[in-house]
């Protein structure tokens, strides 16, 4: 061969695997509203970052016909690149080879990726996209998918791993991105689901669309499964980069910091009546959170989901914080199941990654009734409490109104572990609420009787000095002065070093 001739036979080569399924498939693709796997990676890194891995290689399965179905680069596009300047890895489903499906060698694809990140402690991002397990290749195929979980799992906590789901992700397909950190979905275009809506009616004989079983929708607001539901593509990817500038590239780093043109001192004369005069009255924690971070800018987590909880990122100081907060606007703010579950994981998450916590707390305690305990509120309700107690990233806690019960204890209080506790003059701390505590303890006293018992105990319990006499409260602070005061707190904490004893690991309640 001339070099001529080896030349062109590699640009053939390289062509031909760059265009995946080939051109027809790709229209397919397109006609359907969906990038290519090759599109979504450039449009997700910074400007000619991507460097390519194994793109030449190929299956080695014979049957059903498949020796002679040979796309180059098996339906995966793997590789690194950038974003905002900071390295990250990226396999990408290319739905238009063999339907994006799982083979032996595109699962390799995907292990080796996740192993140079982990080496290199950089972010793993996975753009899903995908009909399954490769049928034709059977158990070959689930054992890479048991490979991929394994590096999932053994990367947590160490990198951050990302998961789009941009399409069809079915079956045991969905554990990959449920052991990683967040789940991003696109609304009417992406699904996930254990088993499609065919075997759900031969099962269970309901009938319910891919959409209501497990669309964007369903699993952003129903089953807490994905973090944040997105417009289309592009807003996802777009919020896959926002979502990694407050994270570090792993567990050994702290967050990157952002210039702050914010006046750490900057007061914010609308926090004085912010909270209700009337304590029953609802108001939006948001109110409280956006104006005190940097350019009043948060970034919510989970937004539509346990909504009594707010979760998110923001900045303080330049720096990174986790936010988390009892919403008194839904359900008075109250912690039930998913509310639980929501905040821990996050505060978990956080811990992983350096980031400090600050919890906002309106909470008047534990959701009663049958519902919450029989399906598990004790066993879900200790992970909040568990996840904030072995945290050991700098915890501020700012009660800004009810302070109740175990939900108190549980919300990042002093004893717990918190590094700083605040209040607002406005907080009530207290076993339960003033009515709820005369009727248990003065069950047969007359209505004016109570009412009278009812008025003493709010005097003695319904404020912040009971718990400040005893340091269980370290400053009462006026609403207007929360942004400089978080920010003192934080860098009180900022060298922070704390760590718990050696252990392989603990037994969390699940
Ligand atoms: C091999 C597959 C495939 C698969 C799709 N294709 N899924 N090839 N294995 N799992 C191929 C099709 O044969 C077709 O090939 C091409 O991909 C595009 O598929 P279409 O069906 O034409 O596309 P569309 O109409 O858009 O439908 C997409 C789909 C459907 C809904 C995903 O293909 C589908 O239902 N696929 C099977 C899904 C499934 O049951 N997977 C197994 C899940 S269980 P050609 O040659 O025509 O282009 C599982 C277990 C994992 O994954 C366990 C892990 C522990």
């Amino acid at each position: 061969m001339t070099r001529e001739e080896i030349y062109t036979r590699f640009e053939e080569l390289d062509k031909r695997a760059s265009l995946g399924g080939g051109v027809d498939k790709i229209e397919k693709q397109h006609a359907q509203g969906k990038m290519t796997a090759r599109e979504r990676i450039d449009m997700l890194l910074d400007k000619g970052t991507f460097y390519e891995l194994d793109k030449l290689v190929n299956h080695r399965c014979t049957d059903f016909g498949m020796d002679k179905k040979q796309i180059p680069g098996d339906g995966m596009v793997t590789g690194y690149g950038k974003i905002d300047g900071r390295p990250v890895f990226v396999y990408a489903y290319d739905f238009t080879a063999h339907g994006g499906s799982l083979s032996e060698t595109n699962a390799a694809k995907i292990v080796k990726v996740q192993q140079m990140a982990l080496k290199t402690g950089a972010p793993v991002i996975a753009l899903n996209d995908s009909g399954g397990a490769r049928i034709q290749e059977g158990v070959n195929s689930l054992a890479g998918y048991a490979s991929i979980f394994y590096q999932n799992t053994i990367a947590s906590g160490v990198i951050p791993q990302i998961s789009a789901i941009l399409g069809p992700c079915a079956g045991g397909a969905c554990y990959s991105p449920a052991l990683t950190d967040f789940i991003f979905m696109v609304q009417e275009q992406s699904n996930m689901f254990i088993t499609g809506p065919d075997v759900v009616k031969t099962v269970t004989n309901e009938e319910v669309t891919k959409e209501e079983l497990g669309g964007a929708q369903t699993h952003s607001s129903k089953s807490g499964v994905t973090h944040f539901m997105c417009k289309s593509e592009e807003e996802t990817l777009m919020s896959i980069r926002e979502l990694l500038s407050f994270l570090p590239s792993n567990n050994m780093e702290d967050a990157p910091i952002t210039p702050c043109s914010d006046d750490i001192h900057r007061t914010v004369e609308a926090l004085q009546t912010v909270i209700p005069e009337d304590p029953n009255q609802p108001y939006d924690i948001k109110d409280i959170i956006e104006p005190v971070l940097d350019d009043q800018y948060f970034f919510e987590v989970m937004p539509h989901f346990a909504k009594n909880v707010v979760i998110g990122f923001g900045r303080l100081g330049g720096r990174s914080v986790g936010i988390v907060a009892n919403q008194p606007a839904y359900l008075a703010g109250v912690l039930d199941i998913d509310a639980s579950d929501k905040a821990a994981r996050f505060v978990r998450f956080c811990d992983c990654f350096n980031i400090p916590l600050i919890t906002f707390e309106d909470v008047p305690g534990f959701l009663p009734g049958t519902v919450q305990e029989h399906n598990g509120i004790i066993r879900h309700g200790a992970k909040i409490v568990y996840a904030y107690a072995e945290a050991t990233v700098p915890k501020v806690t700012l009660i800004t109104r009810k302070a109740y019960g175990g939900a108190y204890i549980v919300m990042s209080s002093k004893p717990t572990g918190a590094d700083v506790n605040l209040a607002y003059p406005q907080a009530e701390i207290a076993v339960m609420g003033a009515e709820g505590a005369v009727n248990i303890l003065y069950r047969k006293a007359g209505a004016e009787e109570k009412k009278e018992i009812i008025g003493q105990y709010e005097e003695k319990f319904s404020n912040p000095y009971r718990a400040a006499e005893r340091g269980l409260i370290d400053e009462v602070i006026m609403p207007r002065d929360t942004r400089y005061k978080l920010i003192q707190a934080l860098e009180m904490c900022h060298n922070k070093n704390q760590s718990n004893p050696p252990k392989k690991h603990g037994n969390m309640p699940l």
